[in-house]
């Protein structure tokens, strides 16, 4: 069960950098696959190995009706040829949005939940009573994001060229813990928050990572949300919409346009030291374009 991780680094040419004299670089994550792409792959890859060595045959997962992760869960089912559950909030699922239409079509299992049921989805007893439920099943946290995902971006971070800043749009905080243990102290690690009030985050990322706890090279920005997880302004899909023509890189309002309107918003305060490389990890995430056309958000 594998897939190349490799993907280009591209560099961006803008007025904006060369007038405050920095250097960006895009690595290009949301290509290592047409569809289970960015930090999806990289927090699958190890969890697919550990679900073989344990001899499970089927993957169990969570997350929301338009979640990246149980698209890219449902693909990954597909292509390595083993059954897919997803337990999705609900109550009620409306199938025929793209996400959930594409897992079905996967091959994965719907399972909607009420959102009480799926605010247990980290409880230890409701978990033992899915794994009885289930018991072939390798069950994967929500996002994907568990030691194992960490180890799949700390690889990430180590096929990353010398950068001073290397930046992420962070959800759970599993993609940024997972570069805090691949690179050394001498880069800055920043996280884009893409949800409102996020600094709850800075605690899980430590327990998540070690060198976070004993390091203070990392920071997450909690006020680049733009209104909250999923929610985005028209100037944000404006500036998503003209970067996508500039450089023919697409990006989508809700982690990888956030993430890039966040670095064009602190280059103009300033908070790059002049002569910085900065590479930005485009993490993929580009299904959910279709989900937004579908609500008319777009
Ligand atoms: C496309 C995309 N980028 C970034 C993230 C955020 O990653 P993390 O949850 O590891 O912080 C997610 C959510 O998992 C995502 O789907």
């Amino acid at each position: 069960m594998n897939i190349s991780c490799e993907s280009p680094i591209q560099p961006i040419c803008h007025p904006l950098l060369e007038a405050h004299n920095l250097q960006l670089f895009i690595k290009r994550d949301d290509l290592i696959h047409p569809e289970i792409s960015g930090n999806k792959w990289r927090k699958l890859k190890f969890n697919l190995q550990i679900m073989q060595q344990q001899g499970k045959s089927e993957l169990l997962t969570f997350g929301g009706a338009f979640s990246n992760h149980i698209h890219a869960s449902a693909i990954a089912g597909k292509l390595f040829g083993f059954k897919t559950h997803g337990i999705i909030r609900g109550p009620l699922l409306d199938e025929a949005n793209p996400t959930l239409n594409d897992a079905k079509r996967f091959g994965m299992t719907l399972h909607p939940v009420n959102r009480l049921t799926y605010r247990q989805r980290h409880d230890p007893h409701y978990l033992d009573e899915l794994q009885k439920q289930f018991p072939n099943a390798y069950i994967l946290p929500e996002g994907g994001t568990n030691l194992a995902a960490i180890k799949g971006c700390m690889e990430l971070a180590q096929s990353l060229p010398p950068s001073d800043y290397i930046i992420c749009p962070t959800g759970s905080g599993g993609t940024l813990a997972g570069l805090i243990e691949g690179t050394s102290n001498q880069t800055t690690l920043l996280g884009v928050a893409v949800l409102k009030q996020a600094d709850y985050l800075i605690e899980e990322i430590k327990q998540l990572s070690k060198k976070a706890k004993e390091q203070h090279n990392w920071q997450l920005l909690c006020d680049y949300h733009d209104g909250g997880y999923g929610k985005f302004s028209d100037e944000l899909w404006r500036f998503c919409q003209t970067f996508t023509h500039q450089y023919n890189i697409p990006l989508e309002p809700i982690y990888s346009g956030k993430m890039m309107y966040a670095i064009w918003q602190l280059i103009e305060q300033g908070y790059f030291a002049s002569g910085s490389v900065i590479t930005a990890i485009h993490t993929g995430g580009l299904q959910g374009l279709n989900g937004l056309k579908y609500r008319g958000l777009i």
